[in-house]
């Protein structure tokens, strides 16, 4: 599968048709269209600035596309004003930033979902955080921390584990392992693959890491000029020469010269 306009396989668990989206007048989404099927892991990649993180905060509602389709199954998520509160509790999102609550501890950032959705008391919600901080290598001492106390990477792990803490239906994760040491890249890829194989989960990961992405992804997705210019398996980035698309070659050799070279001209 190698052309833009390829859906995915199954009847598509989220779909994106023709999204705009533009800030004053940078355009950023320019008729973006993307199907993702159920428990589907699917790595979006681009240079920097193209939209990725647009994207994901469309589908977790925090921004609205100026216009197109966005559906989640056959329910028009921007008809009914913004991702409904019901459909973003079924999402997990980890931010570029991890975008912790600083006045919360560790455990409390990562419960913040099973207390506000799941109504368990405080100290089954620990337990869970508890559980879910190990999963990511952080041992039950960085509970009482607080994000203030964390390095950079501790942080992103913490992102992880309040991401995956409700087992949601859908994982959207933003650059996962940026600025992780290679033992724990390998971990939350696991992590990922594990939410995806065994949970069931449908997982969207924006990525900068190829080793990563080829670990990770069931489909692949390039970002270039607002829109989808190639989606296809991951076999493509071990021999982006075979995919026959100049941009996906230009991206994954990682070349100054070449079709994606105009975006970064116009930054
Ligand atoms: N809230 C906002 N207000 C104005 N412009 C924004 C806003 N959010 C994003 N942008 C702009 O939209 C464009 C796409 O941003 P986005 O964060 O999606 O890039 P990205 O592909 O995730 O890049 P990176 O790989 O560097 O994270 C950028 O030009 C950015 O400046
Ligand atoms: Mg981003």
């Amino acid at each position: 599968m190698t052309d833009a306009t390829d859906n995915a396989p199954s009847a598509p668990q989220i779909s994106a048709e023709g999204l705009f989206l533009s800030f004053g007048k940078k355009e950023v989404l320019k008729n973006f269209s993307l199907n993702i099927g159920r428990g589907e892991s699917v790595v979006i990649l681009g240079r920097s600035g193209c939209g990725k993180s647009v994207f994901l905060k469309c589908l977790l509602g925090l921004l609205r596309p100026d216009d197109g389709k966005l559906f989640w199954q056959n329910r028009d998520l921007l008809k009914e004003r913004g991702a409904p509160r019901e459909l973003r509790q079924r999402i997990g999102m980890l931010f570029q930033s991890s975008a912790l609550f600083d006045s919360l501890t560790v455990w409390e950032n990562v419960a913040f979902g099973l207390l506000a959705t799941k109504r368990m008391n405080r100290a089954e919600a620990y337990d869970v955080a508890i559980e879910r901080l190990a999963e990511v290598e952080l041992p039950p001492e960085t509970a009482l921390l607080s994000p203030a106390e964390l390095s950079g990477g501790m942080k992103k792990r913490v992102g992880l584990a309040r991401a995956v803490a409700t087992r949601p239906e859908i994982l959207l994760f933003d650059e996962p392992t940026s600025g992780l040491d290679p033992i724990m890249t390998r971990i939350i890829d696991d992590l990922i693959l594990g939410s995806v194989k065994s949970l069931g989960a449908t997982a969207i990961t924006v990525t900068h890491d190829m080793q990563s992405a080829a670990r990770i992804a069931d489909r692949v997705a390039l970002l270039h000029g607002g829109s989808i210019c190639w989606q296809g398996g991951v076999d493509a980035l071990a021999a982006p020469e075979d995919a026959g698309n100049p941009s996906l070659l230009q991206f994954v050799r990682g070349e100054s010269r070449g079709p994606l070279a105009l975006s970064a001209e116009k930054e």
